[in-house]
């Protein structure tokens, strides 16, 4: 691939990924499926570089779902481990670049051994000014969007008085901007119940790269289709063209 260069003025602020393939990948190597999640470490190392050397604010991973809940019990403990494995051996890292981490989902439901170890890394990095690295654990957009209706009613917020930003202000991370850019690895092209409610006017950008294989590269080559795309917001190409100054401008991208 090309050797491309994106300036920080074009760059989506917050980024999501749904990192997937990672089973398929294995198996076409006869491998067991836990081997593309190991594989799916290096791609991790490398996407959360990428954001932030490029200057992204937040990346959002999709790495464990409520859904994956129903996997075989194997699977969801080695996937348990190698997070546990993961965050102890990245911390250092994780301070010298600066990365913050944190979590969004239903925390409390993982295993002890990884709430600490989550709370360790978030404690460690809570000083941390560049990349926010979050990490979406038990977590589904559906439940994130139960969860904020309970905290909605238990605060006794009269039902006239709900607002998208009442709503919004009940999410589990509501100091976070919506994602302008969501990346789907592996052809799938679903949401998977990811950010339902912040991915509403997000650039779906579908890579046909397994996991396992997404690099640096493939990131970039996401940010560059991201602003190639018109963002219109319900408005009209024209209304766009004369207000719009959050629209990527041309010409900042060099590609040799
Ligand atoms: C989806 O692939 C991937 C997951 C369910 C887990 C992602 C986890 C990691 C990449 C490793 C740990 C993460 C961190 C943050 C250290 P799949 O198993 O659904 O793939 P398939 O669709 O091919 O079956």
């Amino acid at each position: 691939m090309a050797e491309q260069n994106i300036t920080p003025n074009a760059l989506p602020r917050h980024i999501a990924v749904i990192m997937d393939g990672n089973g398929r990948w294995a198996m076409e190597r006869g491998e067991d499926r836990v081997f593309g999640h190991a594989n799916g470490v290096e791609s991790v190392r490398s996407a959360v570089r990428a954001a932030g050397e490029l200057g992204v604010e937040f990346l959002t991973l999709y790495a464990f779902s409520t859904e994956n809940w129903s996997r075989p019990a194997a699977e969801i403990n080695a996937l348990m481990e190698l997070l546990v494995e993961s965050l102890a051996g990245e911390v250092g890292e994780l301070v010298k670049k600066g990365v913050r981490l944190r979590s969004t989902g239903a925390i409390d439901a993982l295993p002890a051994t990884c709430i600490a170890a989550l709370r360790n890394v978030e404690e460690k990095t809570a000083h941390c000014e560049g990349l926010t690295l979050i990490l979406a654990l038990s977590y589904s957009g559906r439940w994130e969007l139960t969860e904020a209706a309970r905290r909605i009613v238990r605060a006794g917020i009269p039902a006239e008085e709900i607002t998208e930003d009442t709503m919004r202000s009940h999410l589990g991370m509501p100091d976070v901007p919506d994602p302008e850019l969501l990346i789907r690895t592996s052809g799938e092209q679903r949401l998977s119940n990811f950010l339902l409610w912040q991915l509403a006017y997000s650039e779906l950008h579908f890579s046909p790269v397994m996991w396992p294989d997404f690099r640096e590269d493939h990131f970039k080559a996401a940010i560059l289709e991201f602003r190639g795309r018109e963002r219109r917001f319900g408005r009209t190409g024209e209304q766009v063209l004369k207000t719009d100054h959050s629209q990527p401008e041309n010409g900042v991208i060099e590609e040799e």
